[in-house]
């Protein structure tokens, strides 16, 4: 038998080529004292996937993103990443790495050698840090910067320093929780778009967390919409848009109209339904039976406004008008209750309050969602 001589900081052999690792969540659960912070929650992320935890402040993002990567043990429920149960096993064994929303950078040293630390912790030969070091400074465009301090650094570019610091080992998955939250709007959108490039670079598995619906929506091959512990919906971002499964998905992802109404009849794959807005017609897959109280999520840019014609389903009067640059807002008060609906500009300066439209849509647009 061979004697093992364990690193100072053991960890992972750099394994190469890079390749993704799936992980599988399996019933987690999670209390701190009385308050359960998760509850049930499942999810299969697959390899190689940008998979993005969204919901509100709060509902346990970042707690469940610290069990994936080892920080926190659940109360019950499993954990598999690639082949391997990792309950139990220490973070720098899991073969995940995590950034950070606040950068985590050591200040006194240089961008090199904040991203040469992991490999200098292994003892791996000069040469060969050197080699990984300026590598995975290229794939996050900082070459250039390898002796800065952080001081001397944007919040964005210390944001790539933390990335490729967490990239030198080779994780089979690359933890990010709220990477962008930190940067202002612009910035926020140019890395973005940076981070879905590396994605595609590198193919390994991308777990980011986030508030920000926009972020999710813009970057992710699926989402897990989170409420309050729970996990309410899986789905690729326009799964999540167009069919939203509750309420709360409906209203967190985007601007929406939810109208309550009652199946009255079914025609075929039509439900006729009554509204505070009149009978509206709906065409779904599996209508809900004659009886069933349901909501109705009519999206603002699915609305057809139009002058004086006489086919629209409702008329209704311009109430209010926002102008956000490319599109306005139309705010629209009908007999049944207040609608919106979006113009293009070029469109939305036709529009004065007071006027009075023809709103239309198809019989697919409307979304039934299950009760009140
Ligand atoms: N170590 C802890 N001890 C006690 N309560 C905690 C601990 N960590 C988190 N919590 C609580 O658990 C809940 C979920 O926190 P978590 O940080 O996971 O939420 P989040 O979705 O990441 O929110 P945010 O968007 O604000 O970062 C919160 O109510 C929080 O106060
Ligand atoms: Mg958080």
């Amino acid at each position: 038998m061979q004697a093992e001589i364990a690193p100072p900081h053991p960890g992972p052999e750099i394994p190469s080529p890079r390749g993704g690792v799936a992980v599988s969540v399996r019933d987690v659960g999670k209390r701190f004292g009385s308050a359960r912070v998760l509850e049930g929650v499942s999810l299969d992320i697959r390899e190689g996937e940008f998979f993005s935890l969204l919901g509100p402040s709060g509902c346990g993002k970042t707690t469940l993103l610290r069990i994936l990567a080892g920080f926190e043990e659940p109360d019950r429920g499993s954990v598999r990443i690639g082949d391997t149960d990792v309950l139990g096993v220490p973070p720098n064994r899991r073969h995940v790495n995590t950034v950070f929303q606040n950068y985590a950078l050591f200040p006194h040293l240089t961008v090199f050698e904040n991203v040469a630390f992991p490999l200098r912790l292994k003892k791996l030969p000069r040469g060969r840090i050197e080699e990984e070091v300026m590598e995975h400074l290229r794939l996050v465009q900082l070459e250039a910067h390898r002796d800065k301090r952080p001081e001397a650094l944007s919040g964005g570019m210390k944001q790539r320093v933390a990335i490729a610091r967490a990239l030198i080992n080779r994780p089979g998955a690359l933890l990010l929780d709220e990477p962008l939250s930190a940067l202002d709007a612009k910035l926020r959108q140019q890395l973005l778009v940076e981070l879905e490039k590396l994605h595609d670079r590198i193919g390994i598995t991308f777990i980011l967390v986030t508030h920000d619906q926009q972020e999710a929506l813009s970057i992710s091959d699926r989402v897990a919409v989170m409420d309050r512990g729970r996990v309410l919906q899986v789905g690729n971002p326009a799964e999540i848009y167009e069919h939203p499964n509750d309420l709360f998905t409906a209203e967190f992802i985007g601007e929406t109209n939810l109208i309550i109404g009652k199946v009255r009849a079914l025609e075929g794959p039509i439900a006729v339904i009554d509204t505070p807005q009149g009978l509206w017609r709906v065409r779904a897959d599996a209508p809900p039976a004659p009886g069933t109280s349901l909501t109705l999520a009519l999206r603002p840019e699915r609305i057809r406004l139009s002058r004086g014609d006489p086919t629209a389903f409702l008329q209704a009067r311009v109430e209010d008008l926002i102008y956000t640059g490319s599109q306005t807002r139309v705010f629209l008060r009908t007999e049944g209750g207040l609608l919106q609906a979006t113009a293009l500009e070029a469109h939305g300066r036709q529009y004065r309050k007071g006027m009075t439209l023809g709103l239309s849509w198809n019989d697919n647009d409307p979304w039934i969602i299950p009760g009140p």
